[in-house]
């Protein structure tokens, strides 16, 4: 447990919010990108350049709000996004706009190992991000 949720258990209510506000905000944030990560992988790997760039760009709000979370646990979440996700993140990026879907899918394989390697400095390596070509949608990736 926690200091600040000991402090906030024992009624001292100037810790509860900020630790529960945080806690939600960047889990819910990294399962939003975790789904936008699948559906952008199978929309690569039909070859369906809208809607892959249709979800890197959901994908990139969620980055941008990562972003702003300047310190979670002691880590510099937006920094560590900065310096570990970003760069990545538009290598794919630029990929997916040129229509090069073929080397996209290699990219977004590395953009999912600095996914880890955050997990990894941030204390939390126990999430391991894995790529998963399966549909499990109640959806069509194919294009047209
Ligand atoms: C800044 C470092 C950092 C980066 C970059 C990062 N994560 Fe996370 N991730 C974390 C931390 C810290 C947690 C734990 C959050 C908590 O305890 O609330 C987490 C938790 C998660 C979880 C657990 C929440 C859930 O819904 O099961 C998933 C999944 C996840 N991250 C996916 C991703 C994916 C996918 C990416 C890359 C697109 C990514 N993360 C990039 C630090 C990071």
């Amino acid at each position: 447990m926690k200091i600040k949720s000991i402090l906030c258990a024992a009624g001292i209510t100037l810790f509860c919010q900020p630790l529960f506000a945080g806690d939600v905000e960047l889990a819910e944030m990294m399962g939003k990108m975790q789904y936008f990560t699948h559906k952008a992988t199978l929309s690569i790997q039909e070859k369906n350049q809208p809607l892959a760039d249709f979800y890197l760009h959901e994908l990139e709000e969620m980055i941008e709000a990562v972003e702003e979370v300047k310190s979670y646990d002691g880590h510099p979440i937006g920094q560590l996004t900065k310096s570990m996700l970003v760069p990545s993140f538009e290598v794919l990026e630029k990929q997916v706009k040129a229509g090069k879907m073929k080397v996209a899918d290699e990219a977004i394989q590395r953009m999912i190992f600095s996914c880890n390697a955050c997990h990894q400095a941030t204390a939390h390596g126990f999430i391991k991000i894995k790529l998963n070509r399966e549909n499990t949608y109640m959806q069509d990736f194919k294009k047209g």
